[in-house]
């Protein structure tokens, strides 16, 4: 099997650290350990933990409180993962087979694209369209969606436009997949981190031949932990863990542990809440700057997540023009062509504020430059 560089991901392993100001992480700013414990009984409750293996498919008590945030889930409706990228890896290697066509929301994430390739099948994309508000637009959807569509794949909330789908669109998705037989792999991993109203609908309960992936990686602010799962139905769940034997394994004992802990209910609504708290304080920081480039950019403002897209008018290869900011302003953005989609970017807003302040600024002398000609990128 060959596959291609996951261009994402390798940008942000090869730069994060290197670079003085990273505005292209799409989480908030993590939560300490400490503020994760919240006191003494809690940490030394941690503490005893004995590092053994743990329950390889998560413990019955870690994976009942994440089917509780699925109504009608049960702990056989879930498999823990070593975060939600082993939650999309494990369902594209179960569903796909060379032939198969994966029809593919885009601009997204791209590891289920890059996979699927690799697993042999035709991608078709699906477009958000940025005249619909980053919607799909349902008629070209339901085009794309033939019996050989083997699974449909969405992510909702969207990285990189913050945009949610409308129920009238979720149910668009549901009935193209079910007139073929397909199933939905819906990547769940932003919902909860809403800038207003209510939490993102899941497809839980929509339709039938549904996988949902998510983790504590972004809503949660807990990346570190690196946990993941997959809700789906007990007997796909079941083939799952066998593919998660030959993968991961097993979480680790602490992950185990303290993802547990994180999903208290109370912990939960306290997570959550600091979580809404940054991404409602924050993104004002990005409107007043988006108000200042209103002639050179164009911007939807987000539903969900600590991440705002921005389409530029002018000639310049996005991949160029994020290298430009990071070797000349020690600044590191996520080019637009690294999610599908050239001639934008996206800038994370939920790390620390006076940083992203910092960012924009030398992101502004850089726009300054560039339109006078100065940068390299610039007079193309
Ligand atoms: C849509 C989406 N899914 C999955 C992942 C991977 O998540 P995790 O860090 O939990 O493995 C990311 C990371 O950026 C993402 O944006």
């Amino acid at each position: 099997m060959q596959i291609a560089p996951f261009e994402m991901e390798r940008w942000q392993s090869v730069w994060e650290n290197g670079v003085e100001l990273n505005v292209s992480e799409s989480g908030v700013d993590p939560m300490t350990l400490g503020e994760l414990l919240g006191g003494e009984a809690a940490t030394e409750k941690f503490l005893s933990t004995r590092l053994g293996y743990p329950q390889t498919n998560g413990t019955e008590e870690l994976r009942s409180k994440i089917a509780a945030l699925y109504p009608g889930a049960r702990a056989e409706n879930v498999l823990v993962t070593t975060g939600c990228a082993e939650a999309n890896f494990l369902v594209t290697w179960l569903l796909t087979e060379p032939g198969d066509e994966v029809v593919f929301m885009m601009p997204n994430y791209m590891q289920v694209h890059g996979l699927a390739l690799g697993f042999g099948a035709a991608v078709k994309p699906f477009w958000l369209r940025e005249n619909l508000r980053w919607a799909p637009d349902l008629d070209e959807l339901s085009k794309l969606v033939t019996n050989k569509t083997r699974f449909i794949a969405v992510c909702n909330p969207n990285n990189p436009t913050g945009a949610t789908l409308s129920a009238e669109a979720r149910k668009a998705i549901c009935e193209a997949a079910e007139r073929v037989g397909a199933f939905i792999l819906s990547d769940e991993v932003y919902r909860g981190a809403e800038l207003e109203g209510d939490t993102t609908p899941t497809f839980w309960g929509e339709y039938d031949r549904l996988f949902c992936t998510a983790g504590l990686s972004k809503a949660y602010g807990l990346p570190g932990l690196r946990t993941g799962w997959i809700v789906g139905p007990p007997a796909a769940i079941e083939k799952l863990w066998s593919y998660h034997d030959y993968a991961s394994m097993a979480p680790t004992m602490t992950t185990d542990r303290l993802a547990s802990l994180a999903l208290t209910p109370e912990n939960n609504a306290r997570i959550l809440e600091r979580t809404r708290g940054i991404v409602r304080r924050q993104y004002p920081i990005m409107r007043e700057w988006t108000a200042q480039h209103a002639a050179d950019l164009t911007h939807i403002p987000p539903r969900a997540g600590a991440i705002v897209w921005y389409g530029y008018k002018q000639p310049w290869k996005s991949a160029e023009l994020a290298e430009e900011l990071r070797a000349r302003k020690s600044v590191l953005i996520q080019s637009g062509i690294q999610m599908g989609l050239d001639g934008y970017f996206r800038i994370g807003y939920g790390g620390d504020a006076n940083a992203l302040r910092q960012a924009l600024g030398r992101i502004n002398d850089w726009f300054a430059e560039s339109l006078r000609g100065t940068a390299a990128t610039g007079g193309r």
